[in-house]
């Protein structure tokens, strides 16, 4: 189940972080190169972008953006276009996070849109599904999942793509999913993709820490993960990205 994938452990900062918190995660990450078999990115938030770009490239780490407008330039009042990222060297975009969905209300739609912007400006976009926690105790996971992979209907097959399987009631909650849950619900996500026409990463994203890593990682069709607390410290991060390296090697 694509597991000859890279894995990448991605690190998304959500609205954290100043130009001090970015200078010292360099410095504390910077003598511990990215082991061959794993892809480690960063997601800022978008003041960090520039300044964080190329000691990071140095680094080997991929910088990434937590959001995208869907226009290329004009009158949209404090929004960041593509090309605003593409210049501060971003390769990864996070698009539909439960966050932005929920209290933003960002719609399948929206999220369409902002992955073709994504595309057309040769970003690849890291998509978040998930299902709340009455949706999982009502049986209803699947549907929810296989509704938000729906907008990839019709995108082209050949455009970099990432998913991330995030349950909602597992992000910052510190309650993770079990590797039961996780293993069948990324079979289901893998299926899903396949009838889509697409053979993508599939990451784990909620509460993962580096107690947790190890056990996730290893679960089947598991491909990398999305962290949020547990990467604003150099410390908790590398010890995510060995133990993903020590599971895959
Ligand atoms: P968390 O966040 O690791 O803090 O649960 C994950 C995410 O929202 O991407």
């Amino acid at each position: 189940m694509g597991n000859d994938k890279r894995r990448l452990i991605a690190g998304n900062w959500k609205m954290n972080g100043l130009l001090q918190d970015a200078i010292e995660f360099m410095d504390a990450f910077g003598g511990n190169p990215a082991p061959d078999h794993v892809e480690v990115g960063l997601m800022p938030p978008f003041t960090l972008l520039h300044s964080m770009s190329e000691r990071l490239a140095k680094m080997g780490v991929t910088l990434g953006a937590q959001n995208v407008y869907n226009e290329d330039k004009g009158a949209f009042t404090g929004s960041i276009c593509p090309m605003m990222l593409r210049d501060a060297d971003c390769h990864y975009v996070i698009l539909g996070h439960s966050e932005r969905r929920s209290i933003i209300g960002e719609s399948n739609a929206k999220i369409r849109s902002k992955m073709n912007a994504t595309w057309l400006h040769g970003m690849e976009p890291i998509l978040c599904i998930g299902e709340t926690l009455e949706q999982r105790e009502k049986g209803i996971t699947n549907a929810v999942l296989a509704e938000q992979l729906a907008i990839l209907k019709g995108a082209p097959k050949d455009k970099p793509l990432t998913v991330a399987y995030e349950p909602v009631w597992a992000i910052g909650t510190g309650v993770t999913a079990s590797a039961q849950q996780v293993t069948e619900t990324h079979a289901f996500v893998h299926e899903e993709l396949t009838k889509l026409g697409h053979d993508c990463r599939v990451l784990y994203g909620g509460s993962v820490n580096p107690g947790n890593a190890a056990e996730l990682m290893a679960c089947p069709g598991v491909e990398g993960a999305l962290v949020g607390g547990a990467s604003l410290k150099a410390e908790s991060f590398m010890e995510i990205v060995k133990a993903t390296a020590l599971v895959v090697s």
